[in-house]
């Protein structure tokens, strides 16, 4: 078996395989297709201080190679999650990481705030590049001014390990990679979905309800490698790699390009193990080929 452990900040997980949020709901949802303490790590669906419906119906759309989702961040809030959530999925022997999301710097350090004091929550995501969401998201991660005030305030209220997710619309993604390391993130994941849309075309409507959504899927798995590989060159921070990664070998890019990490998102919707899939290939894939762990590859083709 390869050693599979990687760090991010002071943090150590058991092999470099998360759940992308919003893709694997709470984990729980999980339970009966395999042990979900296998996995490096579970990032749970973007909350919020309040509840939120989310968008109006329909608001996913199957696009070539890819899926649109306009979500927009449907849950029932920090109040619900501590009391009805945490107690069911602070048990799992793997680090549950909460996707974090506001309208404004306040909620995001309020939010943050309120997590700080989860024994059982080790890490936050700070999702600055929601595009399913008309305040906030990915606004914050889109204007150089906005990303930095808010990782800023948040890096004030939040002690434990901060990962701040990056938009991929924008133009140079390497700005705001360096502007999360400068603000004290301890590693930044990406990508967030690309915009698009998608019209029926005997309805004459758009597809999505709100229009416009979020490209997931393997048709952005080139343009979120390609960035992960720009990001990791700019910092010194982990990068945590996703979009599109439907295996390990898909997963292998994103830590030849230089991710310490990877997550698995879309993928769990058309197979439930694919997250574990990916854990089981990374290792099989580099024990066949000699290499002793993971490290051993990361970034490989920058060396
Ligand atoms: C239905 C759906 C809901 C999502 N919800 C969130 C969310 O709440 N917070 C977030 O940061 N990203 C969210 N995402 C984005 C994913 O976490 C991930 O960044 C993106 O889908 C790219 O990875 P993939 O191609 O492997 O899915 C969502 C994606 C999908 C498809």
């Amino acid at each position: 078996m390869a050693d599979l452990r990687i760090k991010i900040g002071t943090l150590e997980f058991r092999n470099p395989v998360m759940t992308a949020s919003g893709t694997f709901g709470y984990g729980s949802e999980f339970d009966d297709f395999f042990d979900v303490s296998a996995l490096g790590g579970i990032i749970v669906k973007g909350t919020t201080l309040e509840s939120r419906e989310g968008n109006p119906y329909p608001r996913m759309a199957e696009t070539p190679a890819g899926m649109l989702n306009s979500v927009g961040l449907q849950n029932k809030g920090i109040d619900y999650f501590e009391k009805n959530i945490y107690p069911r999925i602070r048990q799992y022997d793997t680090h549950i990481i909460v996707n974090v999301n506001g309208n404004t710097v306040e909620d995001y350090t309020e939010l943050s705030r309120r997590l700080n004091a989860l024994d059982a929550i080790p890490a936050i995501e700070l999702n600055i590049s929601c595009p399913n969401v008309k305040k906030g998201g990915m606004i914050f991660g889109t204007n150089p001014a906005a990303a930095r005030e808010v990782i800023a305030a948040v890096r004030q209220a939040y002690s434990r390990t901060l990962i701040v997710k990056l938009s991929p619309n924008v133009t140079d993604i390497t700005e705001f990679a360096r502007i999360s390391e400068g603000e004290g993130a301890d590693s930044v994941s990406l990508i967030n979905t690309l915009v698009g849309m998608a019209i029926d075309v005997r309805a004459m409507k758009p597809r999505l309800a709100a229009i416009t959504g979020g490209l997931s899927g393997p048709a952005i798995r080139p343009v979120a490698l390609r960035m992960v590989w720009q990001a990791a060159k700019a910092v010194s921070i982990p990068v945590i790699g996703m979009g599109g990664i439907m295996n390990a070998d898909d997963a292998l890019e994103f830590i030849m390009a230089g991710a310490t990490a990877v997550q698995v998102g879309t993928a769990s919707f058309i197979e439930p193990l694919a997250a574990l899939d990916v854990v089981k290939g990374i290792d099989s894939s580099l024990d066949s080929r000699g290499f002793a762990s993971v490290s051993d590859v990361t970034g490989i083709i920058n060396r």
